[in-house]
C-alpha cells in the first residue's frame, strides 16, 4: 500500500503503558550502552525516519544493502544501519536473546531482539558503501577505528525517544512534521538538507527551489553527527533562526534532524531522500557535491560534483520524492544578484567565497562582505569562532622516549607563558602517568587509553580557550588521529614529531631505560620491543640531534605563528 505523504507513518514504539512494563522487565536483560551515533540511528528507526526498517539490519539485509543498495526483499535502502558492538560484549550474546539498549546515562530506550550476530568484512563495506577503503574518508575512518568489530541485528521495540535538552521546540518526528503540514494545508514540501550555516547563496537557492517546485520549504538541518570539524549545531541553529526571518512569511519552516551522517555522497543523497520522504516531504534539493567528504588520501575528490544528483535521478521513482537539482549559486557583481553558475550572463564578474576562504576570514578576523552572508549570521559565527590568535589550541609532541619531547615542551610552555594572554597546561608523558594514568601499563590497549585521556583533557582545555601542550610517546597513528579529531572539534591541533633517531635516544639513555630494555628487563619498550608508527604528515618535525632546545622550541613558535595561533605584535 502506498502512503500519501501526509498520513501517519509506522513507528516502532509500544504504548506508554506497555513501555512502562517493558522498561521494568528490561532491567534484568543484558544491556548495551549506545554510542552517540547509535542513539541517532535508534531515534530515527523508532520514530519512522528510517521506515521501512524495523530494527538494526540482519546479516542478509546488510549483505544485500552493501552489495546492491537494497534490503534482502529488494526494497531500496542504501545505508547499512547496524548495531556495532565490541567482541567481548558479542561473545555473551546469542541470537534469540533480547538486549536492552541504553543511552549514555543508562536510560533504557529500546529492546533489541537479536536475530543475527556476525563479524563484517569492513574493507568490503568501505569499498561498496563509501567507494574506497581510504581512511581519509570520515565514514571509513569511523568504520575501522570507532565502530565495534561485531554487528548485531534484529527488530527493535521502542520504549522511549532519546532525551534532548536543546532546541526541543525545533525537533519533530516524521509524524509530527506530517501533522504540521496537514494543519497548515501544505501539500508540496521541498526539503533542504544542510550541515553548514546558511548564507545568502543558500537562501537564494532554497527559495528558488521552492518557487520552481511550487512548494513550501522545509529547512531540515542535521544536528546529530556531521563531519568532524563542522560548525557546532548550537551555533548553526542560532544562524538558521536568523535566516528564517528572511523568507516570505508562512512559506518556510525549520525542523532539526537528529541524523548521524556518513558523508557517503551519492548513496547518502538517496538515503537523505528516503528520510525526507518519511518526514512528509514531496521534493528534495540535491546540490553540488551532496554529503561530500572532501579529499581522499591522494588529494582527489571522493565523488564527482554531480554524482549524487545522477544516482538520485536514477532511483527517484523508487525513493518516492522528486529531486530539485541545483548547480552552485554564485554572486554576479553587475547584477547584485545570485545566479546558478551555468546561468551567469556572459562577461559578468562572478564573486564567490569558498568554505575554506570563509574559515580563513573568520580565523583572521577579516571582513566578510554583505553580499556573501547576513550580518546576523556573521555575528553568530564570529561569536563562536573568534580569530585563531584568541582561540585555544593543542601542541601534541610525539616521539620516542628520550627524543627530547619533554625538554622542548617545557621550553615552549615558558615561551608561551612569557607571551601571556592564554593559560598554558603541560601534559607531559611522565606527569600524566603519575596523576591521570597511574594504573596503566604499556600494552597497546593501555597506551591507547592513556593517549585518549590526554586527548580528552587537551580537548577540554582547547575548548575553553587555553593552550594544551602534550608530550607522550603516542606510538599509534590511529590513536593520534582520534585525538586530533577530538581537539579539532574545538580548536587547532599542531602535531610535532620529535624525530630524533632511535640510535641517538639510546645513546643518551637519560633514564637508563634503553639498557634495561635491551637486557629484556623492561618489556614492550617503544623502539626496542614495541612499535613506533612515525607520523606521515605532522605539522612539524624536529630532530634534536646536535640542535639546542631553545632552537627546537623556537621552530614550534614559528609554526604556531604561521598557523595563525599566535598574533604578531
Ligand atoms: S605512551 O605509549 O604514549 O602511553 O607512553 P608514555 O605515557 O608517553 O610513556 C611515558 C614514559 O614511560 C617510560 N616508560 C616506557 N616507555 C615506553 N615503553 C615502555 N615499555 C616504557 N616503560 C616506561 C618512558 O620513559 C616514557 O618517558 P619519555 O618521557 O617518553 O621519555
Amino acid at each position: 500500500m502506498s502512503l500519501s505523504n501526509l498520513t501517519p507513518i509506522p513507528e516502532l514504539f509500544v504504548s506508554p503503558e506497555s513501555a512502562q512494563k517493558l522498561k521494568i522487565e528490561a532491567g534484568t536483560l543484558p544491556s548495551w550502552d549506545l554510542t552517540p551515533r547509535q542513539i541517532c540511528d535508534l531515534e530515527l528507526l523508532m520514530n519512522g525516519g528510517f521506515n521501512p526498517l524495523k530494527g538494526f539490519l540482519s546479516q542478509a539485509d546488510y549483505d544485500s544493502v552493501v552489495e546492491n543498495m537494497r534490503l534482502a526483499d529488494g526494497t531500496l535502502w542504501p545505508m547499512p544501519i547496524t548495531l556495532d558492538v565490541s567482541e567481548d560484549f558479542a561473545a555473551g550474546i546469542e541470537p534469540g536473546q533480547d538486549i536492552a539498549l541504553r543511552d549514555q546515562e543508562g536510560v533504557i530506550l529500546a529492546i533489541l531482539s537479536v536475530t543475527d550476530r556476525w563479524t563484517p568484512d569492513k574493507a568490503r563495506e568501505a569499498e561498496k558503501v563509501f567507494g574506497a577503503d581510504d581512511l581519509a574518508h570520515p565514514g571509513v575512518n569511523y568504520l575501522h577505528h570507532t565502530a565495534g568489530k561485531v554487528y548485531l541485528g534484529g527488530p527493535v521495540t521502542g520504549i522511549q525517544q532519546p532525551v534532548h535538552y536543546d532546541f526541543r521546540g525545533r525537533r519533530d518526528t516524521p509524524n509530527e512534521l506530517r501533522a504540521y503540514f496537514r494543519k497548515l494545508g501544505w501539500r508540496r514540501i521541498v526539503a533542504f538538507q544542510t550541515r553548514n550555516p546558511l548564507h545568502r547563496a543558500h537562501q537564494e537557492l532554497t527559495f528558488r527551489a521552492a518557487r520552481e517546485a511550487q512548494a513550501n520549504l522545509l529547512i531540515h538541518p542535521v544536528v546529530g553527527m556531521t563531519k568532524p570539524g563542522d560548525v557546532d549545531h548550537f551555533t548553526r541553529v542560532r544562524c538558521y533562526e536568523a535566516v528564517l526571518d528572511k523568507y516570505p512569511q508562512a512559506t518556510t519552516t525549520m525542523s532539526l534532524l537528529n541524523l548521524a551522517m556518513r558523508m557517503a555522497g551519492p548513496r547518502e543523497a538517496v538515503w537523505h531522500g528516503l528520510i525526507r520522504k518519511n518526514h512528509g516531504c514531496t521534493h528534495f534539493i540535491v546540490g553540488r557535491d551532496h554529503a561530500g567528504p572532501g579529499k581522499n588520501s591522494q588529494g582527489a575528490d571522493f565523488y564527482g560534483p554531480y554524482e549524487a544528483q545522477e544516482l538520485f535521478k536514477h532511483y527517484a521513482d523508487e525513493i518516492g520524492i522528486e529531486m530539485v537539482d541545483f548547480k552552485q549559486m554564485v554572486y554576479v557583481q553587475e547584477k547584485a544578484q545570485y545566479f546558478p553558475v551555468d546561468e551567469v550572463p556572459e562577461g559578468a564578474t562572478v564573486l564567490d567565497i569558498s568554505g575554506t576562504e570563509l574559515r580563513r576570514r573568520l580565523r583572521e578576523g577579516l571582513d566578510i562582505p554583505d553580499w556573501f552572508s547576513f550580518p546576523e549570521v556573521v555575528g553568530e559565527l564570529r561569536r563562536t569562532s573568534p580569530p585563531r590568535a584568541s582561540q585555544g589550541f593543542t601542541v601534541f609532541f610525539t616521539g620516542l622516549s628520550g627524543s627530547g619531547k619533554s625538554t622542548i615542551a617545557n621550553a615552549l610552555m615558558v615561551k608561551l607563558m612569557e607571551m601571556g594572554g592564554r593559560p598554558v597546561t603541560l601534559l607531559d608523558g611522565d606527569v600524566v602517568r603519575k596523576h591521570l594514568s597511574s594504573e596503566l601499563g604499556f600494552s597497546k590497549e593501555h597506551r591507547d587509553i592513556n593517549i585518549r585521556r590526554i586527548g580528552y583533557v587537551a580537548s577540554e582545555i582547547t575548548k575553553n580557550g587555553g593552550i594544551a601542550i602534550c608530550a607522550p610517546i603516542a606510538p599509534y597513528t590511529a590513536t593520534r588521529r582520534a585525538v586530533r579529531e577530538m581537539i579539532e572539534a574545538y580548536g587547532a591541533f599542531c602535531e610535532v614529531h620529535v624525530a630524533t633517531p632511535l640510535e641517538e635516544c639510546e645513546k643518551r639513555d637519560r633514564k637508563g631505560l634503553y639498557r634495561l630494555a635491551r637486557e629484556g628487563k623492561i618489556k614492550e619498550f617503544t623502539g626496542i620491543s614495541d612499535p613506533y608508527e612515525a607520523p606521515t604528515a605532522p605539522e612539524l618535525s624536529v630532530d634534536t640531534t646536535g640542535v639546542d632546545v631553545d632552537n627546537c622550541a623556537h621552530q614550534v613558535i614559528l609554526k604556531l605563528e604561521q598557523m595563525g595561533l599566535i598574533a604578531g605584535n
